[in-house]
């Protein structure tokens, strides 16, 4: 216990010696939400955040007085929620999660979402554009095979728009093969890489567990790990019954992806994340975003892995993938055009 103690108090110390010249806001769009209380939680332990800044239409300031009494170094604000508190939230950000908007019901789709979320993920879009263009965003808020190429459009009419700085969050995907696939096979979950490459939606996942440590797996035990990983999100929100969605491993999930944002701005070299961006990979299919791993570096994506080799049964997967894909980012786009 006392060693574990020690070890922790080390790693606390390294890594904020690591950071200590490094002063990074980081900004919640969101925060008194399901995802962003327990999201700005684990931020506030982060010690490579320096300062948290918190805004939701509802609720920021009191979740903000409440983890400033957390004894860690970063300073925490919640903004009112007017225009003027959306900009001083954003302005310096070098980071600005969004996890605004609402969750799905048992019954629904991500994209029966769409007509609630899209415009939410649009204004805070207008705003970001605004406040803080440098900062490297990462969009939670679903159905995120739509929001991101919405927060696209959004920067692109305004002449701020930098790919290499815009992520849909699908890491909860890999959280989840990762867990799944430790469950079949008897081992530590932590230890498990299960590439997840395409977007953030049923078929539109595509686990290939040809690139994991147990290529072998084959027949119905193979088409029910890769169902699980594809319709994971199902069992939270029926499980919960009307309450919402996953929030918890989401904030696992979205604070591990801005640790490792924050390590590759501050220097880490070979920090690789699958996620939801801007990718050549599908261009010439019409599909403009795609999530594969990407390799993180001090400006957002350093470069962007392709698929690599895949099977027979995976290429299936795959091109039902792009189908779905390919009209989820059309939404997306049509609707800023429509709706500027
Ligand atoms: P929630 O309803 O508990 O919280 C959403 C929060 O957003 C609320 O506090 C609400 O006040 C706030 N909000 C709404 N409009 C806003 C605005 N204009 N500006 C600022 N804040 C605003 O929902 P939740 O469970 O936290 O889920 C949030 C979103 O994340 C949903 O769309 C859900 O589908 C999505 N989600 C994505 C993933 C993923 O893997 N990417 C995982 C889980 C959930
Ligand atoms: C998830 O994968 O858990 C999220 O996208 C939330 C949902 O609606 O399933």
């Amino acid at each position: 216990m006392f060693a574990a103690r020690q070890t922790f108090n080390l790693f606390q110390k390294r890594a904020f010696s690591a950071s200590a010249s490094q002063a990074s806001k980081v900004t919640v769009l969101g925060a008194a939400g399901g995802i962003g209380q327990p999201l700005s939680l684990l931020l506030k332990l982060n010690p490579r955040v320096s300062e948290l800044s918190l805004y939701d239409i509802r609720g920021g300031p009191g979740v903000a007085a409440d983890l400033s009494h957390i004894n860690a170094n970063s300073t925490v604000t919640g903004y009112e929620p007017n225009t003027e508190g959306l900009h001083a939230a954003l302005k310096g950000s070098e980071i600005v999660l969004i996890p605004a908007g609402v969750p799905r019901k048992p019954g629904m789709t991500r994209d029966d979402l769409f007509n609630t979320n899209a415009s939410i993920v649009r204004d805070l879009a207008k705003a970001v554009a605004e406040a803080s263009p440098e900062a490297k965003i990462l969009v939670i808020s679903n159905p995120v095979n739509s929001t991101v190429p919405i927060v696209s459009e959004v920067f692109k009419a305004r002449g701020v728009y930098n790919p290499k700085r815009l992520f849909g969050v699908t890491t909860l995907d890999v959280v989840r093969a990762s867990r799944f696939i430790s469950q079949v096979q008897g081992t530590d979950p932590s230890a498990e890489k299960v590439p997840v490459v395409g977007g953030h939606s049923g078929v539109t996942i595509v686990p290939l567990l040809s690139q994991s440590g147990h290529a072998s797996l084959a027949g119905e035990a193979r088409d029910a790990l890769v169902n699980r990983i594809q319709f994971g999100g199902d069992e939270v929100v029926k499980a919960k019954d009307g309450a919402g969605s996953a929030t918890l491993s989401m904030a696992m999930a979205g604070a591990r992806f801005a640790e490792s944002l924050l390590r590759a701005a501050q220097g880490e070299k070979g920090v690789i994340e699958p996620t939801f961006v801007d990718s050549p990979l599908y261009k010439d299919q019409g599909i403009d975003f795609f999530a594969s791993r990407v390799e993180l570096g001090a400006n957002g994506v350093e470069q962007i892995h392709s698929v690599g080799e895949i099977n027979e049964y995976e290429q299936k997967l795959l091109d039902a993938c792009l189908v779905d894909l390919k009209k989820n980012i059309q939404k997306g786009v049509d609707f800023v055009k429509a709706n500027p």
